[in-house]
């Protein structure tokens, strides 16, 4: 059996979770078409949607918003930030925002012309939405390890290096505003990169003379992979590691709704004063004044006391812990499940668990959907949804390698035996995978598709 470390807190506030009847959850999926975004919260028993603003925060957190300092300028509660960014990253600058969206909104608009790259290991969502809007081209240069499900290299969510100096000579240094790293890589399944990695691809990116920005939502749990998996840091402790991780960069985006451990709030953060004046300039138009960005002073209290918490090790041990624990549940479950587990979710493998659904009839959707009937669990579906799109010559349809379906695990918000639910009832649709049929889109915008589309089953599969 495995085991993860207890909870290193105890419960002092609990808010109720149902499980609601077999029809009444048969009625939502229907209502919803079925698209598990257009459930109410309230018909889902475990949410394991996203880690993204919905942890719990703790006492330390709940009394530093009653300390909020609400003043427009220049309030106490934005030194508090200011003070801990720069002990935690050590950059001499930062601009909070209301999430981490918004600090690459500002990062992309200072920096970004329209025809230029950003490279990256794997940009997330956001980001490349973000240098898309500005007219950029996002790319994504991660090692090739991370395409399959089963290699167990430790370091999965890494920059493959020689592929970044063969694209940074192709298309010129002028052409690259600035480069980026996503820690822990969350497109690739919350695979972290080593600290070996960011070291060389801060050269490379320095040898070019290109600015190098680290999205860093889930640095924290970073931190830790670098501690148990690469040689010379078991005895360092996560704030020496974050420490040494930012000294190779310029600045940072972050989402503090991750390794923040609050629900909502973000920051960039930076060392080129000329870049933060008109980062400044920016902010103000589109976010706030400098000193509270996008946030209320409380909010920024509530940051300032969680990064430092998310740094603790016993919390830590704890969170990458239940997420190892739930993988290998599924894994005794008969679950096909992407291995090694990252840092804040299981993906499982629906392409393996449902062969007999085609990419174009949405095995992976077909899994979130299956999960919720059977036991009220929000999953995300991370397949051909998502992912396929025609091919802009031949106008044939392109499907993406894998057909996912992750579960992340909100922090310090679930227990052992909710995930054990989950774990059963994964197990139990694993054992009726012949029944599970797959789907047909109704209708759907063509951007980000996902979010809003409407599906029907369709009555027999290939
Ligand atoms: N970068 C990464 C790696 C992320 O995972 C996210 C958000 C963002 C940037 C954007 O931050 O939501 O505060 O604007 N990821 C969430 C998720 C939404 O579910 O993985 P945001």
């Amino acid at each position: 059996m495995p085991v993860h470390p207890p909870e290193p807190f105890r419960i002092k506030m609990v808010e109720p979770i149902r499980l609601i009847p077999r029809e009444a959850r048969e009625t939502a999926l229907q209502r919803a078409g079925y698209n598990l975004f257009h459930l109410k919260a309230e018909e889902v028993f475990i949410d394991l949607l996203t880690d993204s603003g919905t942890g719990a925060m703790s006492q330390a957190q709940w009394a530093a918003m009653m300390q909020g300092d609400e003043s427009y300028a220049g309030a106490r509660s934005f030194y508090r930030l200011v003070d801990t960014v720069q002990a935690i990253f050590g950059f001499r600058y930062v601009l909070p925002t209301h999430q981490g969206r918004a600090a690459e909104n500002i990062l992309t608009a200072v920096l970004l012309k329209p025809g230029q790259y950003v490279p990256s290991n794997t940009h997330f969502d956001t980001t490349q939405a973000n240098i898309r809007a500005r007219g950029g081209i996002p790319v994504d240069l991660v090692i090739d390890e991370a395409h399959d499900p089963q290699s167990d290299h430790p370091f999965k969510g890494n920059m493959d290096i020689a592929k970044l100096r063969a694209f940074i000579e192709r298309v010129g240094p002028e052409n690259i505003p600035f480069g980026m790293l996503t820690i822990t890589n969350n497109s690739v399944g919350g695979q972290p990169v080593s600290m070996e990695n960011i070291r060389q691809v801060a050269q490379v990116y320095r040898a070019y003379g290109i600015p190098f920005f680290i999205d860093a939502c889930r640095f924290a749990e970073n931190a830790y992979f670098i501690q148990q998996r690469e040689p010379g840091y078991r005895e360092k402790s996560l704030l020496d590691i974050a420490r040494e991780m930012f000294s190779y960069a310029d600045g940072a985006t972050m989402s503090a709704k991750k390794d923040g451990i609050v629900n909502i709030g973000g920051f960039l953060a930076m060392n080129d004063e000329d870049l933060y004046r008109r980062a400044c300039a920016e902010a103000v138009v589109r976010e706030g004044f400098p000193t509270y960005g996008g946030l209320a002073g409380r909010d920024m209290e509530a940051i300032a006391v969680g990064l430092w918490e998310a740094l603790d090790p016993d919390y830590m041990a704890y969170r990458v812990g239940q997420v190892t624990y739930l993988h290998a549940r599924l894994q005794e479950e008969g679950v096909p499940v992407l291995s090694p587990p990252g840092g804040h979710a299981v993906y499982l493998d629906a392409k393996a668990l449902l062969p007999h659904i085609p990419q174009s009839q949405f095995p992976a959707q077909a899994l979130t959907v299956e999960l919720y009937r059977e036991g009220g669990i929000r999953g995300v579906e991370i397949g051909s949804v998502m992912f396929a799109h025609p091919d802009p010559e031949t106008g044939e349809m392109r499907y993406p390698a894998l057909e996912l379906v992750r579960l992340a695990v909100p922090r310090r918000t679930y227990t052992q035996s909710h995930l054990d639910y989950v774990a059963r009832v994964a197990g139990q649709v694993a054992r009726q995978r012949e029944r599970i049929r797959g789907y047909r889109i109704v209708e759907a915008p063509p951007l980000l598709r996902h979010f809003l589309a409407r599906f029907e089953p369709v009555e027999r599969t290939a």
